[in-house]
C-alpha cells in the first residue's frame, strides 16, 4: 500500500527555544495535551518515537503467534473471531505507526529498524503458540496485561498517541474476553481439555508479568516519562493491579495461577507474588528468545511478498493524479 506522507516536522529540535519551552513546560504543568505543531524537546520527541514505535512493532508481530491458529481453529465461530482480533491488532499497529509519523520519522525508517533488529518489541510475541488453547491465555493474559499498560496512555501528554489508545483500549477488552471465554469453555470440557488450558497458563502467565518492564528500579525510561506525562504509574504499580485483577479470574476459571509464592498480603491489599526470571526476560528482549528469529523472517518476508501490492498502489495513485491533471 502507498505510504501515507510524512509530517513535515523536524527531526531535531532547538532545544533553546525559551518561548516554546516555557509553553510546553506550561501544558505539562496543566497536565494539557501537545500536538504535532507544538514545539517539544528533541529528547520528549525521541521518547516518544521509541516507545510509540515500539508499541507499533509489538502490535503487528504480535499477529504472529495468534495467527498461527486461525486456520486450526476449532469452528467456525472460534476462526471468524480470531481473525476478526488479529485484523484489529493490524489496525492499532497502523494507529500507532500513523502517530509515530507525526513526529517525523518516516514509517519506512521504523520498519528498517524493526527488520534490522534495531528496535525493540514486546518480549511475549517471541515465544510459541503450541495449541488451541494458547489463544485463551494469550486473549487472557497478553491482551489483559496490554490493557492494564494502556489505559493509562489514554491520557498520555502527546495527543496523537493518547487519542490512538482510546479506540484501541476498546478493541483490546473484547480480546480479553475472548480469550477469558475461550479458557471457559476448555475448563468446562473433558480432563484432556482443562489439562490443555491449564498448560496454555502455566506457560505465558510469567511472561504476562514480564511484558511490564523491568522492576522499577532497573527501568532507565520510566521517571523521565513519568515527568512528562506519558507513563503515568511505574512498572511495578501496573504489574501489581495485574496481579491483583488476575487472582480473582484465575478462580472463577478454575485455572491454578503458576506461582508458589503467590499469597494475599494483609498488610499491603495486594496479592504478593514470586521472583520473576529477569535473565530469561532480558535474554528474550536481546533478540535470544524462542522464536525472535522466525519473528522478523516472518516478518520480513511478508513486507517482501506484499511488494507488487505497494507497487501497484503507487502505479494507480500516480493514473489518478495524471487523469485530474488532464481535466483541469
Ligand atoms: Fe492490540
Ligand atoms: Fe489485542
Amino acid at each position: 500500500m502507498a505510504q501515507s506522507p510524512t509530517a513535515q516536522v523536524p527531526t531535531t529540535e532547538i532545544d533553546d527555544d525559551p518561548d516554546g519551552r516555557a509553553r510546553f513546560d506550561e501544558l505539562i504543568a496543566a497536565d494539557s495535551r501537545i500536538e504535532p505543531r507544538d514545539w517539544m524537546p528533541a529528547a520528549y520527541r525521541k521518547n516518544l518515537v521509541r516507545q510509540i514505535s515500539q508499541h507499533a512493532h509489538s502490535e503487528i508481530i504480535g499477529m504472529q503467534p495468534e495467527a498461527n491458529w486461525i486456520s486450526r481453529a476449532p469452528s467456525l465461530k472460534r476462526k471468524a473471531i480470531l481473525m476478526a482480533k488479529v485484523q484489529d491488532e493490524a489496525g492499532h499497529g497502523l494507529y500507532l505507526y500513523s502517530a509515530a509519523q507525526t513526529l517525523g520519522t518516516p514509517r519506512d525508517e521504523m520498519f528498517q529498524a524493526l527488520v534490522d533488529g534495531r528496535a525493540r518489541y514486546s518480549s511475549i510475541f517471541n515465544y510459541p503458540t503450541l495449541g488451541w488453547a494458547d489463544m485463551g491465555a494469550i486473549g487472557w493474559l497478553v491482551d489483559g496485561a496490554a490493557i492494564c499498560n494502556q489505559v493509562p496512555l489514554c491520557r498520555a501528554s502527546y495527543g496523537p498517541y493518547a487519542r490512538a489508545m482510546v479506540r484501541i483500549c476498546k478493541e483490546e477488552s473484547f480480546h480479553q474476553r475472548q480469550g477469558f471465554e475461550i479458557l471457559l469453555e476448555l475448563m468446562h470440557g473433558t480432563p484432556a481439555q482443562r489439562a490443555m488450558a491449564q498448560d496454555a497458563v502455566d506457560r505465558w502467565y510469567a511472561p504476562s508479568l514480564m511484558m511490564f518492564g523491568p522492576p522499577d528500579e532497573e527501568s532507565v525510561n520510566s521517571q523521565q516519562s513519568m515527568a512528562w506525562n506519558i507513563k503515568r504509574f511505574s512498572n511495578d504499580d501496573l504489574r501489581q493491579r495485574f496481579v491483583d485483577m488476575l487472582v480473582p479470574q484465575a478462580e472463577a476459571l478454575g485455572v491454578t495461577l503458576p506461582d508458589p509464592d503467590l499469597r494475599f498480603d494483609e498488610a499491603t491489599g495486594h496479592w504478593a507474588y514470586g521472583e520473576l526470571d529477569w535473565h530469561e526476560f532480558q535474554e528474550v528482549l536481546g533478540g535470544r528468545g524462542p522464536c525472535n528469529t522466525q519473528r522478523l523472517a516472518h516478518r520480513r518476508a511478508a513486507f517482501e511478498d506484499g511488494a507488487w501490492v505497494r507497487e501497484a498502489a503507487a502505479a494507480y495513485a500516480r493514473k489518478q493524479a495524471d487523469a485530474a491533471e488532464q481535466a483541469a
